[in-house]
Order: structure tokens, then C-alpha cells, then sequence
């Protein structure tokens, strides 16, 4: 991303943007091996080699967080070799940034974008326990004994599965299910549900940690506030009581309007 000269320089810390000036006219400041002195100049600090003095000014990559509601249908990868939709695709083309954890093509819901590999590794790591709350609709209605097992754990396939949290949002023929979980492996509540005989239809992620998906349609970004970014790296748990969101309705509202929806295709 261009920038003006003067702006990258005090971001590195080399001076004041008018000390970064100063030294511009100077003739102390070179791009790519051109003395610049025209104070209008811009330079990608990624792409130029750009130095004061001859020495090279490498300012820190500013760091994005991005909240996607993502929708079904879309790959969670930066790039698909089979060219669908991927969650790259609905956000800004941020230099670095990249999925943290995977939803299924077919899960909806909400997934951090950064290029902050130091976050990205906490948010996603089982010990930090940030929560992963999901809503899950599933053939038929789990007794509470089924619920229990959920939370006691299952082996599926040689793998001991279980939730922090499991309950029934709603029922009639087949329920809405809220489950919690604090780790994120492959197909982890597909297979546990198939495994205690309530195959999921329907599966959307409504919350990480103190963050939801409230306010956002699938298809919708937003950055996250400081005070999430600082709640989610300490591993902050679950929203809980009436600050859960809702079980799903059955037609999704217009978009709010503020956050925005982006229709992107990449070059
Ligand atoms: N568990 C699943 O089975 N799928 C997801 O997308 C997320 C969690």
C-alpha cells in the first residue's frame, strides 16, 4: 500500500512527520536508490527499499483485525485452486492477512481475519480457551442424556470429542442446538452430533469469545474494536445469560445498513 514518505518514516520512528521533512529536504532520504526530495512522494514500505542515510527503514506492517460473518458457500483459504468464493474475497485486499481457524463451506458464521500471526496462534489455540459458541440444527431432539454425553465426551473415529456446553434452543421435530466448545478440530460438531444420532442440517459460528455476530449479515465484515482484540488475546470466554445471541430465524432481516457488504472479485 502506497503511503506518503513522511508517514512512514514516523512510523518507523526515524523522526516527527516534520522532522521527516526536514530530512527529506535534506536529501538524506532515497527510494529504491533515488534521492527524494519532493515531500509530496508516496512509497510502499513493503515493496520499497526505502533509506535514510543508507539505512534501510522498515516501519511495523500495521496490524488489521477483521470480524466476516462468512456465508455458506464460501471457502475458507486464501486462494482456491477451484476458484470459489473464498472469505479473501469479502474483505479488503489487506497486505498479509489470512483466515484464522476454518469454518466448512457449508457453516455460516463468524471467523477472524488478521495479519497478526502472534494473535492469529493464540486466538486458535486450544489452551487459551476462548469459546466457539455455535448454533447447530439437527434431525430430531437430543434427550438429556444425550446432551450429557455431549459434554462427558464421545470417541469418534479413535478421537475423544466433547463440548464445554450443550443445549436445546428450540424443538418441534428437529431442534436448534446451542453448543460451546474451546477448540476448533476438523468437522468437530458434524461429527459429533452424527456420532450421538442428530446429523446437523444447518451450522453457523454466533460467537468467538466476547464477540458475536450481532448486527452482522453473512456477507458483512467489520475491524473489531481495541478492547475485543485485547479480550480475544487474552482469551476471554463466551458471551453469557441474555447477552447470547438468539437462535436463528427463519428468513434473514435486510443488512443493517452500517457495517458494510463487500462484493469484491480479485484480479
Ligand atoms: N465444527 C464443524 O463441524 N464445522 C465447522 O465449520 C465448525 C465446527
Amino acid at each position: 500500500m502506497e503511503e506518503r514518505l513522511q508517514k512512514i518514516l514516523s512510523r518507523a520512528g526515524v523522526a516527527s512527520r516534520r522532522g521527516a521533512e526536514k530530512i527529506m529536504s535534506e536529501g538524506r532520504v532515497t527510494i529504491n536508490g533515488a534521492t527524494v526530495r519532493e515531500l509530496g512522494t508516496k512509497a510502499d514500505a513493503a515493496r520499497d527499499d526505502i533509506r535514510v542515510d543508507g539505512v534501510r527503514v522498515r516501519p511495523p506492517r500495521e496490524t488489521v483485525y477483521l470480524l466476516l460473518n462468512k456465508p455458506k458457500g464460501v471457502v475458507t483459504t486464501r486462494r482456491d485452486p477451484e476458484g470459489r468464493t473464498t472469505v479473501m474475497d469479502l474483505v479488503p485486499p489487506v497486505s498479509g492477512l489470512f483466515p484464522v481457524g476454518r469454518l466448512d463451506v457449508t457453516t455460516e458464521g463468524l471467523i477472524l481475519l488478521t495479519n497478526d500471526g502472534a494473535f492469529a496462534e493464540r486466538v486458535a489455540h486450544p489452551r487459551y480457551e476462548v469459546a466457539r459458541v455455535y448454533h447447530a440444527k439437527v434431525r430430531g431432539v437430543p434427550d438429556p442424556a444425550t446432551l450429557a454425553r455431549l459434554r462427558s465426551g464421545v470417541r469418534v473415529e479413535g478421537e475423544r470429542l466433547a463440548v464445554d456446553d450443550a443445549r436445546v434452543l428450540k424443538a418441534d421435530n428437529n431442534a436448534w442446538l446451542e453448543l460451546k466448545l474451546h477448540e476448533g478440530k476438523h468437522h468437530e460438531v458434524r461429527r459429533l452430533l452424527e456420532a450421538v444420532g442428530h446429523p446437523v442440517s444447518k451450522l453457523k459460528r454466533v460467537a468467538l469469545g466476547p464477540v458475536t455476530a450481532r448486527g452482522l449479515e453473512p456477507g458483512q465484515f467489520r475491524p473489531l474494536a481495541p478492547h475485543e482484540v485485547r479480550a480475544l488475546r487474552a482469551g476471554a470466554a463466551a458471551p453469557t445469560g441474555d447477552r447470547t445471541p438468539r437462535p436463528p430465524r427463519a428468513r434473514p432481516r435486510p443488512a443493517a445498513g452500517r457495517p458494510t457488504r463487500v462484493r469484491r472479485s480479485r484480479p
